[in-house]
């Protein structure tokens, strides 16, 4: 074969491998309204950037006639690339190859990429699109899984990682972005289950459809699998470049600095005025966090799944740091379990890459309950203690309303090694709100009172007076200063700054043991 033969001959072989299953399989998958592999590479990459490991890879079975049927790339497109000129790893599953199963060489080629990840410490970004273990290939494609479950949790923590699931994604193959740091899926196109609704009509008798099984909705609002539920997969993909943005390459890494012209001593009088006379009116604690951050910016993840915290990221002097606060304006900001779980994860992914916790803090105390007590809110509430206590980055407090007793403890105390701890004035931190404490303490005086209304008021006012306040706290040094709400930003910026070259550590130990 001459040179121009043998190029030719490449350049066919590259454009077969570009067609994937076949135009008419294309066509279907555009039907559904869904991109192809390449097509989503191509949007999450910046152009150009995308270079193609093992296209030429194929598998090796031959049972149920599958030697007739060779594809280029095995029904997954690999690779790396930029975005926003920053090194990434990527896998995108080719549904229009036997439906982007899972077999031997597939699960090979995705291993690759998840171990150059690691060599190299970039970040992974895989796109999920696929009808799960190919069938063909029997336990060997299981054992594929579970090689690139393994690659997931020794990754987890090296490396950011990060799951688009832009399709099905169904049996055990849900445990791979489920290991992964945070899961993006897209609204009507794409679902997640370890059975589907025919196997859970023939066991439980229920019926239901896959959207509401499993669908980008249900998980980002009720099970929380799901931190992100994107209109359509462009929405998706942007998502996942804007996540990445604030996030390091790894874990040895710092996140990215950004420019910005929001002066880092901006006061805002308008915060001194936000929070409610009455103790019990509900404010938007999003108002407040947009007041403080750069330029607005405030990037929610989880924002359809336990209201009543708030997590994400922001920067604060064009330097990166993850926001964790309660929400008054839901079920009064009370932690419960969902709440504990989803704090707890996300402190500890801020702890792994070296991202600040900035935490505000307005809770009422944990939720009370027969359903949150037989649900295990002591050993889920318990994983935010321990998030909290065991993170060694810089962690710094704003108590803007209630910290009331266990509650207090857990947002980032600074008993819990919290570095700088500040109290609004507005702050109330005690065991527990006046009206039951003052129930408590006063019983017996409130019955033999000649009006109990009137005596529990005066009573109430008096804790009020007493304890509901930032000074005792503050008097222990538990608290390190008391601000105006307007000096915020400035004050938090100085303490990041302050901050920058903490150093901290935990006991040497194989690892904790975070209850479960
Ligand atoms: C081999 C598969 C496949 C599979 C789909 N295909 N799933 N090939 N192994 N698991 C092929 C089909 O034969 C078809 O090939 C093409 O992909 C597209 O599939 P369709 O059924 O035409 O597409 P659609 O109607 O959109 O339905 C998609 C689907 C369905 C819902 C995903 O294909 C399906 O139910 N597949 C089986 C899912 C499953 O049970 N997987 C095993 C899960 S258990 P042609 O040639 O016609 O294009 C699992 C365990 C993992 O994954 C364990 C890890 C520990």
């Amino acid at each position: 074969m001459d040179k121009n033969t043998r190029i030719e001959e490449l350049l066919r072989l590259r454009e077969k491998a570009r067609q994937g299953g076949g135009p008419e399989r294309i066509a279907r998958q555009h039907a559904k309204g869904k991109l192809t592999a390449r097509e989503r590479i191509d949007l999450l990459l910046d152009p150009g950037s995308f270079r193609e490991l093992d296209m030429f890879v194929t598998h090796r079975t031959t049972d149920f006639g599958l030697d007739q049927q060779k594809y280029l790339g095995d029904g997954v497109v690999t690779g790396y690339g930029t975005i926003d000129g920053r090194l990434v790893y990527v896998f995108s599953q080719d549904f229009t190859v036997f439906g982007g199963s899972l077999g031997e060489a597939h699960a090979q080629k995705i291993v690759k990429i998840l171990d150059m990840a690691m060599k190299n410490g970039a970040p992974v970004i895989g796109i999920n699109d696929s009808g799960g273990a190919r069938i063909q290939e029997g336990v060997i494609s299981l054992g594929g899984y579970a090689d690139i479950f393994l690659r997931n949790t020794l990754a987890s923590g090296v490396i950011p990682q990060i799951s688009l699931v832009m399709g099905p994604s169904a049996g055990g193959a849900v445990y791979s972005p489920a290991i992964t740091d945070f899961i993006i899926m897209v609204k009507n196109t794409s679902y997640m289950f370890i059975t589907g609704p025919e196997v859970v009509k023939a066991v439980t008798h229920e019926e239901v459809s896959f959207e509401e099984l499993g669908g980008a909705w249900v998980h980002a609002t009720k099970s929380g699998v799901a931190h992100f539920a994107a209109e359509n997969e462009e929405d998706a993909i942007f998502t996942a470049r804007t996540l990445l943005s604030y996030l390091p390459q790894n874990n040895l890494d710092d996140p990215p600095a950004r420019e910005t012209d929001d002066d880092p001593l901006r006061m805002d009088p308008d915060l001194d005025q936000i929070i409610p006379d009455n103790p019990k009116e509900p404010y938007d604690m999003k108002e407040v966090i947009r007041r403080i951050v750069d330029d607005g910016i405030f990037f929610e993840v989880h924002e359809h799944f336990a209201r009543n915290i708030i997590v994400g990221f922001a920067h604060l002097g064009g330097q990166s740091v993850g926001i964790v606060a309660n929400q008054p304006a839901v079920l009064a900001g009370v932690l419960d379990i969902d709440a504990s779980v989803k704090a707890a994860r996300f402190v500890r992914f801020c702890d792994a890459f070296n991202i600040p916790v900035v935490t505000f803090v307005d809770v009422p105390g944990f939720m009370p309950g027969v359903a949150q007590e037989h649900g295990g809110i002591i050993r889920h509430g318990a994983k935010l203690l321990y998030a909290y206590a065991e993170a060694t980055v810089p962690k710094v407090t704003v108590i803007t309303r209630k910290a009331y007793g266990g509650a207090y403890d857990v947002m980032s105390s600074k008993h819990l090694r919290g570095d700088i701890n500040l109290a609004w004035p507005s702050a109330e931190i005690a065991v527990m709100g006046p009206e039951g404490a003052v129930n408590i303490i006063f019983r017996r005086q409130l019955a033999q009172a000649e009006d109990p209304e009137a005596e529990r008021a005066r009573l109430v006012a008096e804790y009020r007076a007493k304890f509901a306040n930032p000074y005792i706290a503050a008097a222990r040094g538990f608290i390190d200063d008391i601000i105006l709400p307007r000096e915020t930003r400035p004050r938090l910026i100085n303490a990041l700054d302050m901050l920058r070259n903490k150093r901290d550590s935990n006991p040497p130990k194989k690892h904790g043991n975070i209850p479960l």
